[in-house]
């Protein structure tokens, strides 16, 4: 039989528990604990002067983020216009403006947008995004909302 001095006895407990605790508690905690916040906010950018917007029908434009060329689709509809993201909502593949059927069209998977961008038929969840808008004297610029950490 194994004798034990009260002091060997506390000794033993705090070590288990500090190895419990390295072993379990805090990989635990950094696998649970959440991620740090990411912050966005919406950033305008340049697409093009007032002038070459759409009379009618849908316009595609090339904006420059961060040194990336982005594609935003100007639509006027109901004499407004609306810009529209180009990124499909069910995978976020391209869309593409089919001029002779009047709707976006996704072509990964068949996914159909009106001019105004509301599904009408296909896989996409939603909507395409609209985008803000500004007009800042002769220019038209559209808004982003953009992830920082
Ligand atoms: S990604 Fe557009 S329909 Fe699937």
């Amino acid at each position: 039989m194994i004798v034990m001095n009260r002091r060997d006895f506390l000794k033993k407990v705090v070590t288990f528990s500090l190895s419990l605790m390295g072993i379990v508690v805090f990989p635990l905690y950094f696998y649970l604990k959440p991620t740090r916040l990411k912050t966005k906010s919406t950033e305008f950018f340049y697409v093009t002067i007032e002038d070459n917007l759409p009379k009618k029908g849908v316009n595609r434009f090339k904006a420059l983020i961060n040194d990336k060329k982005m594609l935003v689709y100007i639509v006027k509809y109901n004499d407004e216009w609306i810009a529209l993201s180009p990124v499909c909502t069910h995978l976020g593949c391209l869309v593409n403006w089919n001029r002779n059927k009047n709707e976006f069209q996704c072509c990964c998977h068949g996914g159909r947008y009106a001019m105004d961008g509301t599904v009408l038929g296909g896989p996409p969840p939603a909507s395409l995004t609209r985008l803000p808008m500004e007009i800042r004297g002769d220019k038209l610029f559209v808004g982003l909302r953009l992830s920082y950490k």
